[in-house]
């Protein structure tokens, strides 16, 4: 992330090189379609330059493994990083075939651990191939487009047929789609792991898809970014928002393993605990964008309580039972490990109407209530204990707690349905 936006790290793209002598063979390019796309998407992107990849993995939240001719093993590493931390990836053609390379090499060397995954390969490659050169006189030319000379892109394009249930399936709503081919090698093998979830008439593999332990990559043999299909793109990015998606309630604790990362705001709140004055970074820059659009409709709102430490959540939660009734502190206080303030990614909010930041009922802040709840999801806000739904959240009503899902198309939904979190989550 970079100020709360999802960075897409892109792959270079690399030719084969003709000849030795020429140093200057040794070059790679970056298509500028696919940085086009990732914008579009509402991404950042930015260029892998370095084949020690290790060094993008803090900085990047999804990743595109472009097409090209030659498959540099170097960057394999970034599928343990997109594996282990669940981040969205997409192989276009030579990407796909790496990422279906990669995960071929995994299951041959679980029969021989010794070996690396370089000498995997290497020892493998002749006797179980991992890709075919594309065979003359298939059905969909699917090299067309880069054989004949004088093609538009139209005609480069085949049909394929999307597997029921994948997330081919969620991205098109289609049974088929007609896209542009441009390739000179196929997937050979299927590994165990991989879903296929498309082919061509002529049954070559279009679509394949890892979704194991919570991983999300998906490969296409064809080129989206060639036609402008955004919603592949879309997809990729919205997919980068799923570790903002969490549930945290009565019921699910904090993971023991969560990790965001909480940084320090200057909050103006004259009542606030300095020790609550956090949040997650992404949550942040949501909040600082979110205050100023309200101070554009002349509502000045302040941040009362951010991030909490679980010991500070258990002496509230005391403290309320102590004061008023264990049940009134059930409704609206979380026990320690349960509450979302120990994310960083749930904010409470204060607000100053005319000078005055304290008021003798919750009624003389309607009308701001109103107008910020309103425009929470533009900046992937929801109002997580709406009113009406306290069978469901557990707690009641709450105006002033934000839950950031980082996702706008996800708080939109919500908002605009008047939904509560577990209705989605989980689904
Ligand atoms: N007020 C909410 C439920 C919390 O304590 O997290
Ligand atoms: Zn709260």
């Amino acid at each position: 992330m970079i100020k709360g936006k999802i960075v897409v790290g892109i792959l270079p793209t690399y030719n084969l090189k003709n000849d030795d002598n020429d140093p200057y063979q040794d070059k790679a390019s970056f298509v500028r379609m696919y940085e086009q796309m990732v914008v579009d998407s509402g991404a950042i992107p930015i260029g892998i330059l370095n084949s020690d990849v290790k060094q993008y993995f803090d900085i990047c939240d999804a990743y595109i493994w472009p097409g090209g001719r030659c498959i540099k093993k170097e960057f394999y590493k970034i599928f343990d990083d997109a594996i282990k931390n669940h981040k969205p990836f997409l192989g276009v053609c030579l990407g796909m075939q790496a990422m279906t390379t990669f995960l071929n090499i995994v299951e041959d060397r679980l029969s021989n651990k010794k070996l690396s995954i370089n000498a995997t390969y290497e020892a493998n490659k002749d006797i179980k191939p991992y890709l075919f050169r594309l065979e003359e006189n298939r059905i969909n030319n699917h090299d067309h487009y880069v054989t004949k000379e004088i093609q538009t892109i139209e005609s480069s394009k085949h049909r394929i047929k999307i597997k029921k249930g994948t997330i081919m399936e969620r991205i098109y709503n289609e049974k088929e789609i007609r896209v542009p081919s441009l390739h000179t090698y196929v997937v050979a093998r299927i590994p165990d792991s991989l879903v296929v979830s498309a082919k061509a008439d002529d049954d070559i593999v279009e679509a394949v898809e890892y979704t194991r332990d919570g991983a999300c990559m998906l490969g296409v043999q064809y080129h989206p970014e060639l036609i402008k299909d955004h919603k592949i793109f879309d997809w990729l990015v919205e997919e980068s928002y799923n570790k903002y998606k969490i549930l945290i309630n009565k019921e699910h604790s904090i993971p023991n393993d969560l990790k965001y990362k909480i940084i320090a705001y200057d909050s103006k709140c004259p009542s606030i605990d300095k020790r609550e004055s956090l949040m997650e970074e992404a949550v942040y820059y949501a909040f600082l964008e979110l205050k100023k659009a309200m101070k554009k409709k002349g509502y000045v709102i302040e941040l009362q309580s951010g991030y909490r430490y679980t010991v500070d959540q258990e002496d509230l939660y005391n403290k309320v039972a102590e004061e008023k009734e264990t049940e009134h502190a059930n409704m609206y206080v979380a026990k320690p490990r349960h509450s979302e303030h120990e994310t960083g990614l749930a904010i409470d909010i204060c607000a100053c109407i005319h000078g005055k930041w304290n008021f003798d009922s919750a009624e003389e802040l309607n009308e701001l209530y109103k107008y910020l709840h309103s425009i929470i999801s533009d900046y992937g806000f929801i109002l997580r204990y709406p009113k009406g739904k306290e069978s469901i959240t557990g707690y009641g009503y709450e105006p002033w707690h934000l839950r950031y899902v980082g996702s706008k198309k996800l708080a939109k939904y919500i908002m605009d349905n008047n939904l509560a979190l577990e209705e989605v989550v989980n689904k």
